[in-house]
């Protein structure tokens, strides 16, 4: 085992583990961030998305030794007005149904709108694409995000 001070949603967090423990399995049994969650195991579902210095990666491939002094960001955090408009947006969406997957999809959404305000339809089909949905609220998915991007980033 091996200790390691991780910057989680701005709170410093000290963890013991193996070095090739998964981030996730860090996350959610250490640290008690339950938000973030297991599908596949293997980064091809996208239920495990989190933010690394807010770029999004696979939490169930990601070794908790890689990750150093970089900052990580989950569901819960707070402070991102763009991952609370999507919050908002997907209720007012309807989006969750069994809602297991959508922890993750917000994430990956985060990412989209914080690197492209205004993405097309065919840039949000492309983005997502990583984030599979056994429910299949896609559709739904991206009439969210459309509504994030106008009502936030629209010109004043
Ligand atoms: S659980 Fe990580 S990509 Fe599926
Ligand atoms: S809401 Fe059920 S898997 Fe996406």
């Amino acid at each position: 085992m091996q200790k390691f001070t991780l910057t989680i949603n701005n709170n410093k967090v000290e963890v013991s583990a193996e070095p090739d423990t998964p981030l996730l399995w860090v996350l959610r049994d250490f640290a008690g961030l339950k938000g973030t969650k297991y599908g596949c195991g293997v980064g091809l579902c996208g239920a495990c998305t989190v933010h690394i210095d807010g770029n999004p990666i696979r939490s169930c491939s990601y070794p908790v030794v890689a990750v150093g002094n970089q900052k990580i960001t989950t569901i819960e955090a707070t402070d991102n007005e763009v991952t609370q408009a999507l919050k908002h947006a997907w209720i007012e969406h309807n989006v969750p149904q069994c809602g297991y997957c959508q922890p993750g999809q917000i994430m990956s959404a985060t990412a989209l709108l914080e690197s492209n305000h205004s993405p097309s339809e065919k840039e949000i089909e492309d983005y997502m694409s990583g984030n599979i949905c056994r429910c299949g609220t896609y559709p739904r998915i991206k009439a969210a995000i459309q509504n994030v991007s106008t009502d936030l980033f629209k010109e004043a």
